[in-house]
């Protein structure tokens, strides 16, 4: 091949695979497999590191990584990236907009607000639209040169081609680079299996990521970004926070889809509260909500001070990390055997939420993280997460702490721990273990298995150290005169007790399945098994070959079920459960076949708050529709089930062009089909 040839076959691989890698990222709608991309890519990267003058500025190779830098070179900002006033309370926004009115003679005033996301700040700096200088704030004067690492950003332009407005000579564009929750909990699982230290938070883990002096590290981390705003530009003109942002999302840049217009303090106000509601469901994290005046005239007006700007305002939600101390550190016994170190803290109020215990993982972690009794310590409590302990304060101590050391027995039964070869638990594995039994039964009547009502810790510990509760069978031979006995129990809520055990009797099969806590046997792949077999003793005499011939059935699962039906004691336990009642239901495997209903095989994503059921009740019904019901909206997605405020999900299926059906919409078309 000779040099005018390769030259053009580089320009059309630089060509196309941006075109991939926008429709991939920014449009959600590839053409081509990941592999084809990857192909791609790896004759380009060939054919630039032979002839490195064809490697443009532009070039999607960059996307892998750079050589390595010695140091961080630093340079200044145009215009310095200012912080933002807090505020705390809504009188604190009342105060913020009062002192705009007087300072501008308005009487009215219209805001934007956004999501003030947790992350690293940075600015792109692109001229004639191609993506020249990043960096991070730094002392907000001067930042750190981070270009190389900024371009492995997959959802950040290197060229600013696709834009519908004529690319501007000079702009520079701000925003927040993230990493989103689930992406955060993978690269932490991923570091701990390779004994490296976990990240704090996913803030920690994108600053971390970003200061690589190697950027081929730095694309192997799942960075994510939004913008929100610009520095200096020139060649283009902005009159508003909300046009800037439009035009943002035209070059191709990520913009939350959560930032909105509001034509009074009082819909600011609100837009405050709603935002913190629906913070849990994010994927990302928020620490408050920016307002910003959305008239950049106005905005001129009022200028800056040293440090902030006087026409935007952070307002920060309660804090979700507190410090405390730690009182103790005991062992609890899980279902399975597992022994999990648990901090028990002097309770501190967390976002609302009393906190008094901790979950420490397991001895490698408080190891790393050298936690000791008595330690003062942060602790965060995440959406709906167990609080964690993030970090300890060993400046502060007092010579009074104490290391703690994993038992060499259990501290229930005393029986001898053991260590499970490549894992870092730490096991007991006795199953007589009453531990194990209390946290057993707990799962068995919990909400997903038979759902027993008023069958708290409490009294499942009762039951099990008075001897009167030893397996699962003897739940069902329970007499009231026995739980009237009990601490706390009455005649009354003894027999409301047993009233709700005799409805556990006729719990659903995959419930059932579910309930027994069969190892690898979670919700879906009990309702996968009870679809396939009939009753349970179909399920008891099936192979493991039958089971993997499920449809979207594992091998573990197979192997773990068939392992538990084989054991005498098991089979001997279902027995006693069925003489003494238990009569399974097997709702899936006689319903109408799901082929015939119209959300069969359909992948559904559900979103926002329902008013007629919850969204489990909906997953529920749509699973047993035969559909497939998954958390993130894609090309691939068929359905969105949209309740009140349907935020990001639902404006992305809007871009999608993705059915959208509200519960109205819903309950019509499963109402339309008739169970046989
Ligand atoms: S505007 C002059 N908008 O908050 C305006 N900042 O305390 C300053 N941040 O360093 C930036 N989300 O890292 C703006 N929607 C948003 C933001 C946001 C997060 C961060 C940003 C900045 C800090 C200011």
């Amino acid at each position: 091949m000779n040099q005018d040839q390769l030259k053009l076959e580089a320009c059309k691989l630089q060509k196309e695979l941006t075109e991939h890698s926008y429709r991939y990222h920014v449009l959600d709608d590839p053409v081509i497999d990941d592999e084809t991309y990857d192909l791609m890519l790896k004759r380009l990267v060939e054919i630039e590191t032979a002839h490195p003058e064809l490697k443009v500025s532009d070039s999607p190779t960059l996307r892998v990584g750079a050589p390595p830098l010695k140091s961080f070179k630093t340079a200044p900002h145009s215009l310095p990236m200012l912080s933002l006033d807090n505020a705390f309370s809504n009188e604190d926004i009342l105060a913020f907009h009062q002192r705009n009115l007087k300072a501008l003679n308005l009487d009215r005033m219209i805001y934007t607000v956004e999501p003030k996301l947790d992350g690293v700040a940075v600015e792109l700096t692109y001229e004639n639209g191609v993506l020249v200088l990043a960096t991070t704030r730094g002392d907000g004067i001067n930042g750190e040169v981070i270009t190389d690492n900024i371009r492995t950003i997959d959802k950040i332009p290197l060229r600013l081609t696709h834009a519908q407005a004529p690319v501007p000579k000079f702009i520079e564009v701000r925003g927040e680079v993230i990493i989103t929750q689930a992406d955060f909990i993978r690269l932490n699982q991923t570091r701990i299996n390779q004994g490296e230290s976990a990240f704090a938070n996913p803030r920690n883990a994108a600053a971390g990521s970003l200061r690589q002096l190697d950027s081929r590290v730095t694309a192997k981390r799942p960075l994510d970004i939004f913008v929100y705003g610009v520095g200096l530009a020139r060649g283009i003109e902005f009159s508003s926070q909300s046009q800037i942002l439009g035009r943002l999302e035209q070059f191709g840049f990520p913009v939350n889809p959560h930032v909105q217009k509001k034509i009074d303090i009082k819909g600011v106000i609100q837009a405050f509260g709603h935002l913190e509601s629906i913070r849990p469901d994010l994927d990302y994290e928020i620490d408050g909500m920016v307002i910003k005046i959305e008239d950049l005239v106005l905005q001129k007006a009022l200028g800056e001070k040293i440090k902030s700007p006087r026409w935007a305002i952070a307002c920060k939600f309660a804090a979700m990390e507190k410090v405390t101390r730690i009182n103790d550190i005991i062992i609890q016994v899980g279902r399975t055997g597992v022994l999990t170190p648990v901090a028990l803290l002097e309770p501190v109020n967390i976002g609302g939420v009393m906190v008094s215990r901790a979950t420490l993982h397991n001895a490698d972690e408080i190891k790393r993280k050298d936690i000791r009794i008595n330690d003062k310590a942060l602790v965060t409590r995440a959406g709906d997460v167990i609080p964690k302990v993030v970090k300890i304060f060993d400046q502060e101590r007092k010579g009074n702490e104490q290391g703690f050391t994993m038992p060499e027995t259990c501290p229930v039964c005393g029986s001898a721990v053991q260590r499970q070869k490549d894992e870092t638990a730490v096991k007991c594995v006795n199953a007589g273990c009453l531990a194990q039994l209390k946290e057993r039964i707990r799962h068995f009547v919990s909400k997903k298995g038979l759902d027993v009502d008023g069958l708290g810790k409490k009294i499942v510990e009762q039951l099990v150290d008075e001897n009167m509760v030893n397996s699962f069978a003897d739940l069902f031979k329970l007499e009231a005169d026995q739980v009237a006995g009990l601490d706390r129990m009455g005649e009354k809520s003894a027999n409301n007790l047993l009233a709700a055990v005799e409805k556990g009797k006729s719990v659903s099969l995959a419930r059932f399945i579910f309930a027994l806590g069969i190892d690898h046997t979670g919700e879906n792949a009990a309702r996968l098994l009870s679809k396939q077999f009939k009753d349970l003793d179909a399920l008891m005499g099936a192979s493991k070959a039958d089971i993997i011939a499920i449809h979207g059935m594992g091998e573990k699962t197979a192997a773990a079920v068939t392992d538990f039906f084989s054991v005498m004691e098991n089979k001997i336990l279902v027995k006693e459960m069925i003489l003494a009642g238990l009569r399974p239901v097997n709702d899936l495997f006689f319903e109408k076949q799901p082929q015939d209903h119209p959300f069969s095989n359909k992948t559904i994503v559900i979103t926002g708050t329902l008013s007629q059921f919850s969204r489990s009740q909906a997953k529920e019904k749509l699973l047993g529709a035969g559909a497939k019901v998954t958390s993130s909206v894609s090309s691939k997605t068929d359905y969105l089930l949209v309740g009140k405020d349907g935020g990001s999900k639902l404006e992305k299926a809007k871009a999608l062009g993705i059915r959208i059906l509200d519960e109205t919409g819903f309950m019509e078309i499963m109402d339309s089909v008739n169970p046989s």
